[in-house]
């Protein structure tokens, strides 16, 4: 494909055309999910390639050195575009820009304009002062609005604003829904609380008009984005009513929610997953570490004890309960046996996934500063011990479940085979069912045939 000339750019005038790349977590692509939303009012179309687009913004993460540096790189990668074609303005948002702010300025020449976690909504008056020749970064946090703030403003929710282009727009199957934004637990290792600001939850009328207007547009299932997203509280309505408000739904048929914290997992909530029919039974749980000397040094305010009491408890009354978890390993002053002590864990639990990650200093974090930090290589190695050891559980695991019935919401066809459809059961396990042929949004239920480590094929029940 070649770039389009400038005329060309000038006669589609009505139309512009957005490039956005977005790193990091659900959260970041939420905020980039609003931004086109806000972009559509515009007359921005997203395209898929940064050559040609009017606007190119990066929605950037922070939470450990490596998608920090893609960030830099990527912009690197634009320098040329960006000499070619001087008139193309490019945004920088998410957790590097918070972090950064000016300094991004400073470092990538080509960049137009910087924005933070609380600004994106800022966006089109934004543009409009880089129309004017404006150079700047804007990274303040909105004042809070005690007790309860929607910090999603009713034009970024598509279908509460009749009439507006995107209304009708469909909504993936899988849809995000942020109830909370920001941290207060300052984990030492964790850049969040910095990136994200202060813990902020939604009004839940406002969560609820937002998840009716996405089942509205075709959503089936709705994950529930929060940092510590089980310390939901506004409006007297703590987290387990949220779920039972969601559950009566006409049209929803699944709830997630990711990431709680141990602390505020409680038996109110485990109890939800067993008595509310939408809310799948799955749990991502993050330990970080098996060892209660390190979860003291990275101030997670609880013992392991009290994390594997809060699982037996849930196992107990959710049975066949799928359980994931973070790890992070080579933490500051992390011993073999405290390596061990989070094996151990690992070996007894059996979860279903896992997301294991090498201790990475943020240097605004008080991690980077603690003695003893651990070797390079030690974080590999121990790294790759935690991925064989989950890679055999999750093969067992999941050669437990052939013969079993399970609900498969299809999400659409298998990528390298058209005759196949592509789906998740209940507990958030891949399956593949061949010779499927129902729509994206389907749910098909299908008995498990085979089971490979990190996914699981399904013949379809009955005649579907
Ligand atoms: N280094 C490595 N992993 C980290 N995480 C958060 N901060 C860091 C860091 N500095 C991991 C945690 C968290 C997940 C989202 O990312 O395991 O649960
Ligand atoms: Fe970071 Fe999660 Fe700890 Fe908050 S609870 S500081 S988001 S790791």
């Amino acid at each position: 494909m070649t770039e389009p000339t400038t005329r060309q750019r000038e006669s589609g005038s009505a139309h512009k055309r957005v490039f956005i790349q977005t790193f990091g977590c659900q959260m970041n692509e939420y905020d980039t999910a609003k931004m086109l939303e806000l972009l559509g009012r515009e007359r921005y179309t997203r395209v898929d390639r940064p050559e040609g687009a009017d606007l190119i913004l990066i929605n950037t993460c922070a939470i450990r050195e490596k998608p920090e540096h893609k960030v830099y790189s990527l912009l690197g990668r634009l320098e040329g575009l960006k000499r070619r074609h001087p008139e193309t303005v490019i945004g920088v948002a998410g957790c590097v820009a918070q972090q950064d702010g000016e300094k991004i300025l400073k470092r990538a020449r080509n960049v137009d304009f910087v924005f933070g976690t609380d600004n994106l909504f800022d966006l089109p008056e934004m543009l409009a002062r880089v129309a004017e020749g404006e150079r700047f970064a804007r990274t303040q946090w909105r004042p809070p609005k005690a007790p309860v703030e929607n910090f999603i403003p009713p034009e970024a929710i598509p279908g509460l604003t009749p009439g507006s282009a995107d209304a009708a727009a469909p909504a993936p199957v899988k849809a995000q829904l942020a109830i909370a934004k920001g941290c207060n637990n300052m984990c030492t290792f964790c850049v969040v609380p910095y990136t994200r600001g202060r813990e902020v939850s939604r009004e839940p009328d406002n969560i609820l008009q937002e998840a009716a207007a996405l089942v509205a547009r075709g959503a089936k299932e709705i994950m529930l984005l929060g940092q510590n997203v089980n310390s939901y509280r506004a409006q007297g309505v703590d987290f387990v009513e949220l779920l039972h408000r969601l559950n009566g739904l006409p049209g929803l048929e699944r709830i997630r929610y990711t990431s709680p914290h141990p602390k505020d997992f409680n038996e109110p909530l485990a109890r939800a997953h067993r008595d509310l029919p939408k809310l799948c039974e799955h749990l991502h749980l993050p330990f970080q570490s098996g060892s209660d000397r390190i979860l003291r040094a990275m101030r997670r305010n609880h013992t392991i004890a009290e994390y594997l009491e809060k699982l037996a408890v849930a196992r107990e009354l959710v049975p066949g309960l799928a359980l994931s978890t973070d790890i992070i390993v080579g933490f500051p002053g992390e011993t073999e046996a405290d390596f061990e002590a989070t094996l151990n864990v690992i070996r007894n639990v059996r979860f279903d996934h896992l997301y294991a990650f090498k201790f990475s200093p943020r240097s605004i974090t008080p991690a980077a500063e603690l003695p003893g930090q651990v070797p390079e290589a030690v974080k590999a190695e121990r790294l790759s011990r935690i991925l064989a050891l989950h890679q055999a559980n999750a093969q067992a695991a999941n050669d437990d479940m052939i013969g079993s019935r399970q609900e498969i919401l299809v999400e659409g066809a298998h990528p390298r085979d058209p005759n196949s459809r592509m789906g998740r059961t209940r507990g958030h396990k891949s399956t593949k069912i061949p010779g499927c042929a129902a729509e994206p949004g389907a749910l098909v239920t299908v008995e498990i045939v085979a089971a490979r480590k990190f996914s699981l094929v399904g013949k379809v029940q009955g005649d579907g």
